[in-house]
């Protein structure tokens, strides 16, 4: 085990002794690609030799993906929805015509990078996890505009803290009406760089005010898309006095593997779980809200902010009973407090 201070452990990257390559190289025939992957290799080398003009430097043609190992409750280590993330990444590729590395091929990365760095698993109760980032980059030197006949997949791990300092606490979150994240058809659905950098205006802009930012759907600026790097979700007493879990709809919102495990969980708990457009304004019928996502799991939030309109929307001073008990039956599942009734974990053999 190395020498870290878990606990105090925040989102930032921390480097482990390997990670994990894998190439592939292949030509375009009849407006396909094709090719192969080689077999995945570890190695203790972070830097990459890169051409100049190679396709992820010139036009962007990145993808990348989060995802988490735990140590669990009972000593085992599990992999949370991992196939998910394999299928998201091949849809992110399919969007930029970057090459889609193959589910099983996903995987072993993935298992490559856990076991040749189990000493930076985070021990159970902690609150830090091991984090894994999967980057895919074309590496074709092209100068014309287009993309590239090669490409890499690099599994980067790292033990991480919470998102956001103590764990469990509201964050207040800012409507930006200058600053749009992604168009209705473009690429706000897929786990694409240009995305994150397209928002840094943005979210920056809101971290110098301390809040972080909460994007409007990009064609009427009416309608609630994403917290920052994370899904929306709210909580409303519907008209019979039942709970209603919400959550926007939109194109160009990424489809949070957290928020798919949060809606499952809230239907086995009775609550109706709606998926439609929110208006900004009907936080004010919401008793709790949050953001939610891999890195942050479930964060609530205690205010949203619109200095357009000059209006703040007090939702809750502190984490509500709803939420609460979602993140708590999610990290159960996760940390295998409780049983994984929906298979969404792989329990890895040490
Ligand atoms: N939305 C954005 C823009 C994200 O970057 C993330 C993080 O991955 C999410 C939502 C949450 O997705 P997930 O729960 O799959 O991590
Ligand atoms: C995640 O939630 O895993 C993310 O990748 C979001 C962000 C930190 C980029």
């Amino acid at each position: 085990m190395k020498d870290i201070n878990w606990t105090t452990l925040g989102f930032h990257y921390t480097e482990t002794d390997y990670i994990v390559r894998s190439a592939f190289h292949g030509e375009w025939r009849d407006g396909r690609l094709v090719g192969t992957w080689e077999k995945p290799y570890v190695t203790r080398d972070k830097t990459i030799p890169l051409h100049v003009s190679a396709t992820c430097l010139q036009y962007g043609q990145e993808a990348f993906e989060g995802l988490k190992a735990f140590r669990g409750a009972d000593g085992r280590i599990r992999i949370f929805r991992w196939e998910e993330n394999a299928k998201r990444m091949q849809r992110s590729a399919e969007a930029l015509k970057m090459a889609a590395p193959p589910t099983e091929l996903f995987r072993e990365a993935i298992r490559m990078a856990l076991k040749n760095n189990m000493e930076y698993l985070p021990p159970y109760g902690t609150g830090a996890t091991l984090y894994f980032r999967p980057l895919l980059i074309g590496t074709t030197a092209r100068l014309g505009v287009g993309p590239g006949r090669d490409y890499e997949l690099i599994i980067i791990p790292s033990p991480i803290g919470p998102y956001y300092e103590g764990k469990f606490h509201c964050t207040t979150f800012i409507v930006n009406r200058r600053v749009d994240r992604a168009a209705p058809l473009g690429t706000g659905a897929y786990k694409v760089g240009g995305n994150y950098a397209a928002s840094f205006r943005a979210t920056e802009e809101a971290h110098m005010e301390g809040y972080d930012c909460l994007f409007l759907d990009s064609k009427t600026h009416r309608y609630i898309d994403e917290c920052s790097a994370a899904n929306f979700i709210g909580i409303k007493t519907d008209a019979e006095g039942g709970t209603e879990y919400i959550t926007p709809r939109s194109s160009a919102i990424l489809p949070s593997i957290t928020n798919h495990s949060l809606m499952v969980l809230a239907r086995d708990k009775g609550y109706k779980v709606t998926c439609r457009k929110i208006r900004l304004e009907e936080l004010d019928e919401m008793s709790e809200a949050a953001a939610c996502g891999t890195a942050c799991v479930v964060s609530p939030i205690d205010r949203v902010i619109d200095p357009g309109k000059g209006r703040m929307y007090v939702i809750s001073r502190e984490p509500g009973p709803v939420l609460t008990d979602l993140y708590n039956s999610l990290q159960d599942i996760q940390y295998g407090r409780a049983e994984d009734r929906y298979s969404w974990c792989e329990v890895i053999e040490e």
